[in-house]
């Protein structure tokens, strides 16, 4: 008999497995199963809304909205810090929730806990900080003002990779600036979401406020449709896939609904001839290997210069090589499972590809068991091979040759993508020259991990639109009202 990790839980009411609506746990019959990516076992049977469950979450959370939006910022943000000390509290139980369901290594589940709490204290800050304008007057019979009002009611369709921290990413500044929220949260993910619901409820948030309608295959479908053919939701917000996010916004174009997607990447990680090798190495492996290579800014694809490239692959692969494989429960794992089948086909599929074309394998390359991919490491990889073009989304380095600068930043942004970039140099005239040319959103230099709550976080071209985080990731959950005030 296989012991569920779920049974370590400290507070057995944070596993919840009903969808939360108008802050009630929903009667729902209708059950799918969600599963340790890692083992294949299940770990519970999650309530399957479907498009009628959809439209109560969204009529709860219009008649919900008008009392949140009326209420004082501060206000609004007592509730937020509320349920921010909570998540901190529940800290371990969520990190084990997380890693049941996800998959990573423990340590970084507890690290992304505390990433998702940053953004409800964040904005439950920002939201005190949101001001109106006044303008200088082209009349002086009339004086000129401007509000900034909460948009509306807002959904979130929200990815498996990130279970809680793309969830609090998007709700935090839409409660902040007076929004309510239905969140869909990904079919492989729902516990973390709901229990959030749990906490945002222990927190003292109003019913209506904060929804969660988990639902899979057929479902999930349905319910992300009717969140975006509703005109009472005004605005989505999206991560995952540019395809996906091509459709939705194909669904929401006939409500003409505010958008704020971040959706895929294919991020170059530069290293010149004058860069500290060991700091690019250690960048790297943070870059490359956080989350098994599954976030949308992980780098897909190294260029070296030429007269670094030996030195920088022969190290990168021997650290590699010392990397953890393993369980994300068990202590010193440091890469683990992969999400699922298809996930481990895809990586098979481009080292496979990759080697075919030349590509020489310096460390791991193969599937260790289960959905363990081993972290890997190509050196000579080519612009023909599928890594070049595709996001991975797995463990794999591939290492491409440059010679110039020039010839650097045009393969770097020969994609459609344009989410993150890294660059690693010492040299500062060429790090703001690189910099600026780069066509992404965001940019590390020296370092491999930009992820922070205080920063924006967005794509440009097909990565996306709107930028999350930051004093910036307000705004898109606020309108812009003029006054004109004549009689003066
Ligand atoms: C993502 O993969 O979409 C988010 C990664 C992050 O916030 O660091």
């Amino acid at each position: 008999m296989n012991h569920s990790p779920l049974q370590n839980l400290r507070d057995r009411a944070l596993l919840k497995t009903a969808a939360y609506v108008n802050g009630a746990w929903l009667e729902q019959t209708q059950r799918f199963s969600v599963t340790d990516p890692a083992t294949g076992l299940e770990l519970a049977r999650v309530a399957d809304t479907d498009r009628g469950h959809a439209q109560q979450a969204i009529a709860a959370a219009g008649a919900a909205w008008p009392a949140w939006r009326d209420k004082t910022a501060k206000e609004r943000a007592t509730l937020l810090m509320r349920w921010n000390a909570l998540m901190l509290e529940h800290a371990d139980d969520l990190a084990l929730l997380m890693t049941a369901e996800q998959g990573k290594p423990l340590a970084e589940a507890r690290g992304e806990v505390a990433y998702a709490a940053s953004f409800l204290e964040w904005f439950a800050e920002e939201g005190r900080r949101v001001c109106g304008e006044t303008i200088a007057t082209h009349d002086p019979g009339k004086r000129l003002l401007v509000l900034r009002q909460a948009v509306g009611v807002c959904a979130a369709i929200t990815p498996w990779n990130f279970p809680l921290a793309m969830i609090t990413r998007k709700v935090a500044p839409a409660l902040a600036a007076g929004c309510p929220v239905i969140v869909k949260p990904a079919e492989q993910t729902p516990l973390c979401a709901l229990a959030l619901a749990e906490l945002a409820a222990r927190a003292g948030l109003p019913p209506g406020i904060f929804n969660v309608l988990s639902a899979d295959g057929a479902n999930s479908i349905a319910v992300g449709r009717a969140l975006c053919e509703s005109p009472v939701v005004r605005h989505l917000s999206f991560t995952g896939s540019t395809e996906v996010g091509r459709i939705l916004i194909r669904q929401c174009a006939p409500t003409i609904k505010k958008l704020s997607l971040e959706l895929g990447g294919n991020a170059p990680f530069i290293v010149f001839d004058d860069a500290d090798i060991e700091s690019a190495v250690e960048g790297a492996l943070i870059s490359k290997f956080r989350n098994a290579g599954q976030t949308c800014v992980c780098v897909n694809r190294f260029y070296v210069q030429e007269g670094v490239y030996e030195t920088f692959v022969t190290r990168l692969a021997e650290r590699v090589r010392e990397l953890r494989l393993g369980n994300g429960f068990d202590p010193g794992v440091q890469v683990a499972s992969l999400i699922d089948d298809p996930a481990v086909e895809k990586v098979r599929q481009h080292v496979s590809d990759a080697q075919s074309k030349g590509g020489r394998v310096l460390a791991g390359g193969r599937l260790r068991s289960g959905r363990l991919f081993e972290p890997t490491v190509i050196a000579d990889a080519s612009a023909d091979m599928l890594c070049a073009h595709e996001e991975t989304f797995g463990p794999v380095a591939p290492i491409f040759r440059f010679q110039s600068e020039a010839e650097a930043i045009a393969l770097a942004n020969a994609t459609e993508f344009g989410l993150a970039s890294y660059l690693y140099s010492r040299d500062i005239g060429r790090i703001f020259r690189v910099a600026e040319a780069l066509e992404s959103g965001m940019v590390g230099i020296n370092t491999g991990h930009i992820s922070t709550a205080e920063a924006p976080f967005g794509g440009v071209k097909q990565s996306g639109l709107g930028r999350e985080g930051s004093r910036h990731g307000i705004e898109d959950y606020l309108e812009l009202k003029y006054l004109c005030l004549g009689g003066i």
